[in-house]
């Protein structure tokens, strides 16, 4: 939908886009990314034909911008600029509709409009429409910056580092946010940042710019896996060494502190070790170690008898895996059955350890958006 052919623009001698040529699709969430002075804002701008390049072309849905009217051009893109910039002399209300009065609707339209936009942030309208800026907090005055950009609902929707002054947590949530308002609307966006783990987290593309030049533009995932460059190693800090989910093993995903007991324990041993550890079922181990089955709490309740051994009572029911086994094939697996865990065997058929739900969701997670330090 966006496409960018052989474009450069250059500033006195200073070469600031060298030959830029990439396409952005309808839906997606781009994000640019970069060193600072690497060329984000020149190119973010040009969209929207506020930067005009020396040489190369710009086409929005096939049609060259240079040939469009630049007035009804903005009306369907939508802008966040760098710092905020909402009206100070403006109410809340004023601010979000500026572009819808400026496109003549009708004031029910538009004060709709103001007043569904709040909504979807948490910012009722009876106690924020009439407030000026000066009255809000940082985070707010950022998301009345947004839903202006959204409110004349433009399919394109630039934004250039709209978090960049924010408190984490606040970041956290408005990124949340935006990127549920992106789904729900489908909107177009393309987004800088400097920050790698906004980048990982929100984008369906990111595209690395150094020196008025792409690095690369690819998934996140793939980004993690490959790195084109050092520049792009050194953007990822932490989260390189952490694998993309594709690259992850069931060793990788497994919980190694599980209950195991010898087939030969009592029952009422047993039970009294599940209560301790609070689980609901034990693998079983035969004498030489070697896995020998499942047994679950409900089974001894309805079959245990208290002097008996537990071995008599194992199941083979639980599915087993081999530790080197790729966890997206365990995926699916543990998605489908009914069961709540499988087993994890190594070599020569002992115990590695187990995969919940849990523990395959909290790796995936951390692959795809780094450890939480
Ligand atoms: N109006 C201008 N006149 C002269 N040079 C400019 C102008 N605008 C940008 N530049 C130069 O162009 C280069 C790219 O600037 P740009 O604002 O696109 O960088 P950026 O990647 O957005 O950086 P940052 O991360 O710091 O916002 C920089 O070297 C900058 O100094
Ligand atoms: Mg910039």
């Amino acid at each position: 939908m966006i496409t960018f052919q052989n474009v450069s623009k250059s500033y006195g001698r200073k070469l600031v886009l060298d030959n830029l040529s990439f396409e952005i699709k309808e839906g997606q969430f781009v994000i640019l990314i970069g060193p600072s002075g690497c060329g984000k804002t020149t190119t973010l701008k040009m969209i929207n034909r506020l930067v005009k390049p020396d040489s190369g072309e710009i086409y929005i849905n096939g049609i060259n911008i240079m040939e469009q009217n630049p007035v009804e051009l903005r009306r369907g893109i939508g802008y966040v600029i760098q710092q905020i910039g909402l009206f100070p002399n403006m109410t809340v209300e004023q601010n979000i509709s500026v572009v819808p009065k400026l496109l003549k609707y009708p004031k029910e339209r538009w004060q709709s409009i103001v007043r569904e936009l709040l909504e979807m942030v948490n910012m009722p309208y009876e106690e924020y429409a009439h407030k000026y800026p000066s009255e809000l907090s940082g985070g707010q005055q950022q998301r009345i910056g947004v839903l202006r950009a959204l409110a004349a609902s433009p399919p394109i929707v630039l934004m250039d580092e709209p978090f960049g002054a924010l408190d984490p947590i606040t970041r956290d949530a408005l990124q949340e946010e935006v990127k549920k308002l992106q789904k729900k609307l489908k909107k177009t966006i393309v987004f800088v940042t400097h920050d790698m783990e906004e980048a990982l987290r929100l984008a369906d593309t990111i595209v690395f710019m150094d020196n008025g030049r792409i690095l690369q533009m690819a998934s996140p995932e793939e980004m993690l896996r490959n790195p084109a460059s050092d520049i792009i190693k050194e953007f990822m800090g932490r989260h390189i060494n952490s694998r993309g989910p594709a690259e992850l093993y069931v060793e990788d995903v497994m919980r190694t502190r599980v209950l195991k007991v010898p087939k030969t324990l009592k029952v009422l041993e047993c039970l009294d070790r599940m209560d301790r550890w609070e689980v609901n079922s034990v693998i079983v181990l035969n004498e030489d170690d070697t896995y020998a089955g499942t047994v679950q709490l409900e089974a001894i309740q309805e079959h245990g008898k208290v002097g008996h051994e537990i071995g008599e009572l194992v199941s083979q029911d639980t599915p087993t895996v081999s530790r080197q086994c790729k966890a997206q094939e365990v995926l699916d697996q543990l998605l489908d059955s009914p069961y709540k865990y499988l087993v994890v065997l190594n070599d020569d058929r002992t115990v590695a350890g187990l995969i919940t739900r849990t523990s395959l969701t909290k790796a995936i997670g951390e692959a795809l958006w780094g450890a939480k330090s």
